[in-house]
């Protein structure tokens, strides 16, 4: 009888020359049961073990293992190998067969929040307005009642581009003044997309985010329209009829009147580290649309009126999923977007 060690060469020898020769599916099986099945023969050396010295244990045993993982290894990419090329001639499936595995895909919050806001406006009758991310300086603020050296543009830290006069928009506001020349009236419209802004970044300012605008223009538009739907998308996006809110004035050069609408804060009664202890949360930008935007978009603004706001959509997404830090929205993290699946 050949000792062990003799025994493991021949039989991985014997291995290399049977593999060589298989050329099916059943075949590869045939040799890997011959060789590490429950009967095969490195299962045989294994169990032959016992009956040796402790000190032949310690030397031969790793290099059985070894011998078998070896084996197990080549008969798996054998048959991968097979697999890839087709070689599979016999119709049975190898339910054994490595599996790579796949990693299921999620949508971005942005993706599921923006699906939500669109269906809330368009139940209103809103229609779904598009406008670009690089734009001219008169969409984004001539036309709005934001002529050059206006002190107003230096609300909006800009990013100009080395194109004279094209800017990444600050606000979807751009998409109001292209939208006004090119539609019939009377006009109801929302807008979400992109806006840019040159800021020091940190958890809660980032230098791309996103807003959603909305416009309503028709003969005899007030204010109580715009509180309206105001309310009804709070009511719809947190699905409660108790948060109401209030409204304050506030300045924007296309808007006049211009207001801050502000509402209840949803997580608490007493206050909270999200309202700052104030019960309330500034969230809705707004107003009646200035007479010199009507006019500068060809509207008779004696015979119409509109509202605009608008809104930043990546602050109410990170309220209605207590998103704490603005940076995760950009930043790829898997785990941050698996929460959303
Ligand atoms: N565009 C303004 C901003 O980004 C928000 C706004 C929109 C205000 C419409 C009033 C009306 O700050």
């Amino acid at each position: 009888m050949s000792t062990p060690l003799k025994a493991i060469l021949e039989l991985k020898e014997m291995f290399t020359q049977n593999l060589s020769q298989v050329s099916s599916a059943q075949d590869l099986d045939a040799v890997r049961v011959a060789f590490v099945g429950k009967k095969g023969h490195v299962t045989n050396l294994l169990k032959q073990l016992g009956s040796l010295s402790i000190e032949e244990k310690r030397e031969l045993g790793p290099l059985i293992q070894k011998l078998k993982k070896e084996i197990e290894e080549s008969v798996n990419a054998k048959r991968q190998e097979n697999i890839l090329r087709g070689n599979n001639n016999d119709s049975s499936f190898d339910v054994t067969a490595y599996h790579p595995g796949y990693i299921p895909g999620t949508l971005h919050p942005y993706t599921h929040f923006i699906r939500e806001v669109e269906h809330i406006f368009s139940s209103m009758g809103f229609d779904l307005l598009d406008g670009p991310e690089l734009e001219t300086d008169e969409n984004n603020f001539s036309k709005l009642n934001i002529p050059q050296d206006h002190p107003a543009r230096d609300m909006y830290d800009t990013f100009w581009t080395t194109i004279p006069g094209m800017l990444l928009r600050t606000h979807t506001s751009s998409v109001q003044a292209r939208t006004m020349k090119s539609h019939a009236l009377p006009l109801a419209g929302i807008s979400i997309g992109r806006v840019f802004r040159h800021e020091a970044v940190d958890a809660s300012h980032d230098t791309t985010f996103m807003q959603c605008e909305g416009i309503y223009i028709d003969k005899n538009v007030t204010l109580k329209h715009l509180f309206g739907v105001i309310q009804e998308c709070i009511n719809a996006l947190f699905n409660t009829k108790d948060l109401t809110i209030r409204t304050r004035p506030g300045f924007f050069p296309f808007v006049e009147p211009g207001v801050e609408i502000d509402m209840q804060c949803p997580f608490c009664t007493k206050g909270c580290s999200t309202c700052k202890k104030t019960r309330w949360i500034e969230v809705f930008p707004g107003g009646m649309i200035h007479p010199n935007v009507l006019k500068a978009a060809g509207i008779d603004h004696t015979k119409y009126s509109g509202f605009a706001f608008g809104f930043g959509l990546t602050r109410l997404a990170m309220l209605k999923y207590k998103i704490r830090d603005i940076r995760l929205f950009h930043s790829g993290k898997v785990a941050f977007l698996d929460q959303f699946s």
